[in-house]
């Protein structure tokens, strides 16, 4: 078995060190089979009937979803699993206190084990890929061994794959080892699972100085396309620090004005807090001529220019979306989007063979197969789609994707925006007054807990720039570093903090937010480039009542004032709140952050 997929590897590649590390790994955990994937349709296609046949997944309608299949996970598998995350920096202080960390060469130990034959009776697939357009200058090459045909054909959709990946690697190209199992090893003759996993055992581990990623026991998204959150934000972080750059929890879009002016925008928000919505987002009819374009909706790597700006792109290639809540009237793109030539996991199915869930429609259907695989009816006590329900759909397919969004050097971006989710005390919408107030800003962003997740409700969960479960070393060397590109870049974006969730006494949204988004991002987009007006305030820039355009929608000067009210007393608690993420980093807090925060005081 070796040899014949030594015999295909050669053919493939000349790579000496791709070639040793797959053999080596083939050894270890003996699979059956091994296949380097081309990334083609044909490829897709065989891998999609054969797990059709052994019922790992449904092929969905094809007249109602074209080339669209349902997968069911194990129920254990849903999710990301922040606590069996790890960054195993050579010392602990490299990962930070705000992630898990193990000694490398124990852990090395600990997964060798776990490893050893753990893909026998199965086939060991060999995924070259590239983050960003292959070749490009900003773009990062990887490989994925995995046991998961549903790895192979999500990578398919959320990256580049196949051949031209190994040809841009040529013989010695750098590359990122990503090795993945789903687990639970198959006994002698054993049958698989549909959905084979092994959640005591997890592990999702980041080795930064030998940027190279181990993850096993899960198939779901984040902990299993390695691509996407463990290189594209982990590793890439590290990276991005070493060679002055940044890799940031970002969705891109661009806005176009009606004299055909254009300006990028990229934004941070903490998971499900709505970057594909606002990535997507469909002005209001009333402010015609005003048109919003995709980049990207969920990872940024952003890179200064020769001519001294920002320049970003999205090393995705598809978007793996929420999908309760999405719905023709919150985000029809992202509906476009998974029309086809999609990958659905954990949403219901419906009797004519297409897919439902929350949200979707007002009405659900009188019966339909829910995420666990039973009947469903509106009567059931259950949700018939799991909350994390995902679509992995093409970015191709995105009706508002934007003309530049393959563009190998990126976009040029003028402004970047942090939101969190806050109930009460933040404005919809500030602009910092400078690099490092933005940085402040950023770096004290935090989303309460909904009722679905742990944790009290109302809580405020303290996620720096959207990255706390993505930054592959430590927070406070992350802040600095941030700080830092402030030299880097001649023309520094404007930075901007923005709330679409903060609610009245009654617990009403204040903002109808989604494509009314549209009206703090106009402003936004104005002030990046100095044309509209703004009052002065302790937190920052706000917008008077007639700096935004309210054409079409009738929201008074009073609603608006509630909006944005800044309550002083509440505002020093909160400088006070701060405080437990700057403690727990001490040691590595910039002396910038104390500073910041002392200006912050002393004009409230
Ligand atoms: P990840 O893919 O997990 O990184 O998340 P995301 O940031 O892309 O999340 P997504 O856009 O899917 O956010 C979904 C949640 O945000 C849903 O609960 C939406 O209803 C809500 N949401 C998005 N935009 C708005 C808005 O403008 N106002 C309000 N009130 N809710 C919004
Ligand atoms: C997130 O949790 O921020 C996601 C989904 O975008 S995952 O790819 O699983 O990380
Ligand atoms: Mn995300």
């Amino acid at each position: 078995m070796k040899a014949k997929s030594l015999n295909q590897a050669e053919t493939v590649t000349d790579h000496k060190a791709l070639l040793k590390w797959v053999s080596k790994t083939v050894e270890m955990c003996e699979p059956d089979a091994v296949h380097w994937c081309d990334g083609s349709q044909a490829e897709a296609d065989r891998l999609f009937s054969e797990m059709v046949a052994s019922g790992m997944c449904v092929k969905l309608n094809e007249a109602k979803r074209p080339n669209s299949y349902l997968f069911r996970s194990d129920p254990k598998d849903v999710a990301r699993v922040e606590s069996r995350t790890f960054i195993c920096s050579q010392s602990r202080d490299g990962a930070g206190p705000t992630n898990n960390w193990e000694d490398p060469v124990v852990m090395r130990r600990k997964l060798k084990k776990l490893f050893k034959g753990c893909m026998a009776g199965r086939t060991m697939y060999v995924i070259p890929f590239s983050m960003g357009p292959v070749g490009g200058p900003i773009s990062k090459i990887g490989v994925e061994i995995t046991d998961s045909p549903y790895v192979v054909i999500n990578m398919r959709i959320m990256a580049r794959i196949g051949q031209p990946v190994l040809d841009a690697l040529g013989e010695r190209g750098f590359f990122i080892p990503c090795l993945h199992s789903v687990g639970q090893p198959l006994a002698a003759g054993g049958e698989e699972v549909p959905w084979p996993c092994d959640p005591p055992n997890t592990h999702i581990v980041h080795f930064p100085e030998e940027r190279a990623i181990v993850s096993y026991g899960s198939g779901y998204g984040g902990n299993a396309l390695l691509g996407k959150k463990c290189l594209a934000l982990r590793i890439a972080s590290v990276l991005a620090h070493d060679e002055g750059w940044m890799a940031e929890h970002m969705l891109i879009l661009g806005v176009e004005e009606p004299c055909g002016r254009k300006t990028y925008v990229a934004a941070a928000f903490p998971s499900a807090c709505g970057k594909t919505n606002f990535a997507m987002l469909i002005p209001p009819k009333a402010m015609e001529g005003y048109k919003v374009t995709c980049v990207g909706d969920d990872i940024a790597w952003l890179k200064p220019g020769p001519d001294g700006s920002l320049y970003a792109i999205n090393p995705e290639a598809g978007f793996f979306g929420v999908a309760p809540g999405t719905s023709e009237k919150t985000n029809p793109s992202a509906m476009a989007s998974c029309a086809r030539d999609t990958i659905f996991t954990n949403v219901a199915l419906t009797d004519d063979g297409d897919v439902w869930w929350e949200g979707m429609t007002e009405q659900a259907p009188a019966h339909l197969i829910d995420w666990l695989g039973n009947d469903w009816t509106p009567e059931s006590d259950n949700l018939a789609a799991h909350p994390n329900s995902r679509f992995t759909a093409p970015a191709a397919n995105c009706p508002v994707i934007d003309p530049d969004w393959e563009k190998p050097e990126g976009v040029r971006i003028d402004a970047i925006a942090f939101g969190g989710r806050r109930m009460r005390d933040e404005p919809m919408v500030t602009q910092a007054f400078n690099w490092g107030h933005g940085v402040y800003l950023a770096a004290t962003i935090g989303a309460e807990m909904t009722a679905a997740a742990e944790g009290q409700l109302g809580q405020v969960r303290r996620d720096p720039m959207a990255m706390l479960p993505f930054c592959g070393y430590n927070m406070g060397d992350y802040f600095r570093h941030w700080f830092k590109m402030r030299n880097n870049i001649q023309h520094l974006p404007a930075i901007f903090k923005v709330n679409w969730f903060r609610k009245s006494e009654e617990g009403a949204f204040l903002w109808p937010g989604f494509g009314e988004n549209m009206r703090p991002l106009r402003w936004m987009v104005e002030r990046a480039s100095g044309r509209v007006g703004a009052v002065e305030t302790p937190i920052g820039w706000m917008p008077h009542y007639e700096d935004i355009d309210w054409r079409g929608l009738d929201f008074t000067e009073t609603s608006f004032k509630s909006l944005m009210e800044i309550d002083r007393p509440t505002l020093r608690m909160q400088t006070l709140a701060h405080e437990e993420l700057f403690l727990k980093l001490f040691e590595h807090l910039p002396k910038e952050m104390i500073f910041e925060r002392e200006l912050l005081i002393s004009r409230l």
